[in-house]
């Protein structure tokens, strides 16, 4: 069941980013800087990262700093996501946002903090990859992270609010405000792996469309899905009138778009027979989930 590996990646990545935090400075931003990253989550992406891994013989040990990297960047978003000049939610994982706790500008800091904690994380001497492909981690996941990747993809599904858009304008935003940060995920790992360029270039693809599907997922969950489960306020997307699938085409067809998407990312995986195994459960639960 992915859902256990899932609990057990999150046990790692957590006990990494606890360690990290201790070996801080002292500040006022540390506490909500914890509240942000280690109050629950999932963890999808660090088990996409550790599944890739898998596909090209990588140890977890060989990725914690890109799956700790990659979970402070997302969870600095959701922190940013939640705040009153965005989508404004009070609730996240179960617990009241950061900025409902913590106030305001205090959210926006730790946000900000955790954001430039990804990088030095990734940035560390004890990450034991060659200084070149280190640089390349740290750019790519710069391009994922800002106008290009997530914070592009939060202003344009801002600004789609109560507009009507194209399926092309919708899917491009879902693709850098989710898909970005997903594509990372597969591509740290391949290059890790020093796979050829090729392969490295159809691997972050890949992990784009894998976080369409989830962008999608979430959707859906925003409108079939409880509170109870998600943790986090549902039925707000309609509300708020942002530009998804569902509000275009309805949830028949989102549905159905989704699953060939999934289809389609499980038959692209095929290539590399049963070392993609773990990827492909992780691609089946995104759309099977309640949470
Ligand atoms: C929610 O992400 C935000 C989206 C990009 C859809 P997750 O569903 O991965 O959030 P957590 O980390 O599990 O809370
Ligand atoms: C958030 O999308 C995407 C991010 C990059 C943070 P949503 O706004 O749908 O995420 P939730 O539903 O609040 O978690
Ligand atoms: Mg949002
Ligand atoms: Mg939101
Ligand atoms: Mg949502």
């Amino acid at each position: 069941m992915p859902v256990n590996e899932f609990r057990k990646n999150a046990k790692i990545i957590d006990n990494f980013l606890t360690k990290y935090l201790k070996k801080q400075k002292n500040s006022g931003l540390i506490t909500p800087m914890k509240y942000g990253i280690l109050n629950g989550g999932k963890k999808i992406r660090s088990t996409i990262i550790i599944n890739t891994g898998k596909i090209f013989n990588l140890k977890i040990n060989q990725l914690l700093n890109v799956c700790a990297a990659v979970e402070c960047i997302h969870s600095y978003s959701l922190i940013h996501d939640d705040l009153p000049c965005m989508d404004d939610d009070d609730i996240r994982r179960g617990k009241p946002s950061a900025h409902i706790k913590f106030g305001e500008s205090t959210a926006v800091l730790a946000g900000n903090s955790l954001l430039t904690l990804g990088f030095e994380i990734l940035s560390e001497k004890n990450f034991l990859i060659n200084d070149n492909k280190k640089n390349r981690l740290i750019k790519t996941l710069s391009l994922c992270s800002g106008h290009s990747g997530i914070a592009g993809g939060q202003q344009l599904d801002l600004s789609f609010e109560k507009k009507s858009k194209s399926l092309n304008q919708i899917l491009n935003m879902q693709r850098k405000k989710t898909g970005k940060l997903f594509n990372f995920c597969c591509y740290a790992p391949t290059l890790i792996a020093s796979r050829e360029k090729k392969e490295i270039k159809f691997m972050s693809e890949l992990g784009e469309e894998i976080g369409l599907l989830f962008q999608i997922s979430d959707d859906l969950l925003d409108l079939k899905g409880s509170q109870k489960k998600t943790g986090k306020p549902t039925k707000q997307d309609q509300k708020k009138g942002k530009s998804t699938l569902i509000r275009l085409i309805g949830e028949e067809k989102t549905l159905s778009y989704a699953l060939k998407l999934k289809f389609d990312i499980i038959r692209k995986l095929n290539r590399y027979g049963k070392k993609a195994n773990s990827l492909k459960e992780t691609v089946n639960f995104i759309l099977e989930r309640n949470f």
